[in-house]
């Protein structure tokens, strides 16, 4: 009886411990969940992609239909959740005639390497405000709709020289939440975006200098509606100077 008495007593107090102890590991789960590092999949694939990229494995053109149909699966909530948009979104800012560009965090999650492959961005823009015309060299990006519409322009890069660019319209359209567009050196080079509402808020990755050995810049801002019409759809588009880009394309 004794015996059992205080056996008894020993697993109340076990229960009661385990239960306590349960109870408080459920608190401090709550409190960290914001900051417990977990595993995204499709970040630790974007990041895969990328080093096979930067390896030399994959083309620049299968690394944007992989990123494109890797985004475009993506689970929008936990992308959200991932880059911490609620605060990117309460803080961003509205330039008058371009866009803002504010680092993404991905340091807490789990299964990335420390130094990451891409350079993640948060974009916002005001009603009217551009991303100016612009190509790339040796440099791949990705832009995600988050938040609004904004028209997007896509053009080729077939012909250039010192003053012009000879450009190919690919892509003219209205990007809503979700749509995902790529630009490498060899598909998509320019890019051309204008916010049709607001706020326009975009996620963002660049690859940057994808060839250690080749000259790298940051972007070839372009005249694209002030470009001489040729054959074939073909436009011989001027090179412009970032501030002039911004005069004329920056705000509407
Ligand atoms: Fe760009």
């Amino acid at each position: 009886m004794e015996l059992s008495r205080r056996t008894f007593t020993l697993n109340m107090l076990g229960s009661m411990l385990t239960l306590s102890l349960v109870k408080s590991l459920a608190e401090v789960e709550v409190l960290a969940n914001s900051v417990r590092p977990i595993v995204r999949k499709w970040l630790i694939e974007m990041e895969s992609a990328t080093q096979q990229l930067r390896l030399g494995r994959v083309k620049t053109t299968e690394w944007q239909s992989q990123i494109e149909s890797l985004l475009s699966r993506v689970d929008l909530a936990d992308l959200l959740k991932a880059i911490d948009f609620d605060r990117l979104a309460k803080t961003a800012v509205f330039p008058e005639d371009h866009e803002s560009a504010e680092d993404v965090d991905f340091s807490r999650n789990k299964g990335l390497p420390e130094e990451l492959s891409f350079a993640p961005y948060f974009y916002a823009m005001r009603k009217g405000a551009a991303i100016v015309p612009h190509g790339h060299r040796n440099m791949t990006s990705m832009h995600m709709m988050l938040k609004g519409q904004a028209h997007c322009w896509q053009f080729e890069r077939v012909a250039e020289d010192a003053q012009y660019l000879t450009i190919k319209p690919t892509t003219d359209k209205v990007s809503e939440i979700g749509a995902v567009t790529t630009v490498s050196d060899h598909k998509d080079n320019i890019h051309w975006f204008k916010a049709l509402s607001e706020p326009v808020f975009m996620f963002n990755i660049g690859v940057f200098r994808i060839n250690p050995s080749e000259d790298f810049n940051g972007r070839d801002c372009i005249d694209p509606v002030g470009g001489e019409k040729l054959k074939d759809g073909l436009i011989r588009a001027r090179r412009i100077e970032l501030k002039k880009a911004y005069e004329l394309y920056g705000k509407s």
